[in-house]
């Protein structure tokens, strides 16, 4: 796998994009402008759940209004993520928080379509009031998930965890997936 993003790293456009005086740059506002549309509309839906606010308002209606802005600020942010990655795949690859800020992205999004196939199943029944606890609870992950998400993206830019500066066979330096240090690969080679 590092190999394949190691080439992936010397393309000519990966090169260009990460050498680039202001297409970087317009993506990364772009990414993080996005996320208050994409996070913004997901809160609102989310309040709504926790009957803390639109209580008037029925949630089927409000997810049939505001849904449409969550998915196209995720595309934009999924695109625009994707062309970040592209640019310094290497980086990325061995980045603690960008690795952690994934894992916390498939939580969330699981949660999404736990709440669609479940909780949603029975709207009907008790949109225009509170929402049962499967949906309440959907909500209460959804919230905390997309903030960690937000926390785990803004920490990529830190460099406390890079490989260089961890111990070759520690636990995080193994998330990382690090390359060993040549004792440590010499070691490995001669315990298999
Ligand atoms: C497929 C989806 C996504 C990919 C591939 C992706 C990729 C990236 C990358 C590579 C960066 C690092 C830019 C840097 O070096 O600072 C980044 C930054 C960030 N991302 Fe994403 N992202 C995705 C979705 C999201 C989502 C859904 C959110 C929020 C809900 C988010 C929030 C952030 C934040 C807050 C930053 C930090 C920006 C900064 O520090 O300037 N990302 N993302």
């Amino acid at each position: 796998m590092r190999d394949l993003i190691a080439a992936l790293n010397e393309t000519s456009w990966s090169i260009a994009l990460r050498e680039s005086l202001y297409v970087w740059p317009i993506l990364e506002a772009t990414h993080v402008l996005t996320i208050m549309l994409f996070a913004g509309t997901i809160m609102m839906v989310d309040l709504r759940l926790l009957s803390i606010g639109f209580r008037d308002i029925p949630v089927s209606e409000m997810t049939r209004r505001i849904l449409p802005w969550t998915v196209a600020g995720f595309i934009v942010l999924a695109a625009t993520g994707l062309l970040l990655l592209y640019a310094k795949p290497l980086h990325y690859y061995h980045n603690v928080f960008f690795r952690l800020k994934l894992l916390l992205l498939c939580a969330a999004l699981a949660n999404i379509i736990y709440f669609h196939r479940k909780a949603e199943a029975d709207m009907a029944a008790w949109a225009s009031g509170k929402a049962p606890f499967a949906a309440r609870a959907s909500a209460v992950i959804s919230l905390c998930a997309w903030v960690s998400v937000i926390i785990a993206g803004r920490m990529i830019a830190y460099d406390w965890y890079d490989c260089s500066k961890l111990n070759p066979d520690g636990a995080l330096s193994a998330f990382a997936d690090c390359p060993r240090s040549s004792e440590a690969v010499a070691e490995a080679a001669a315990r298999e």
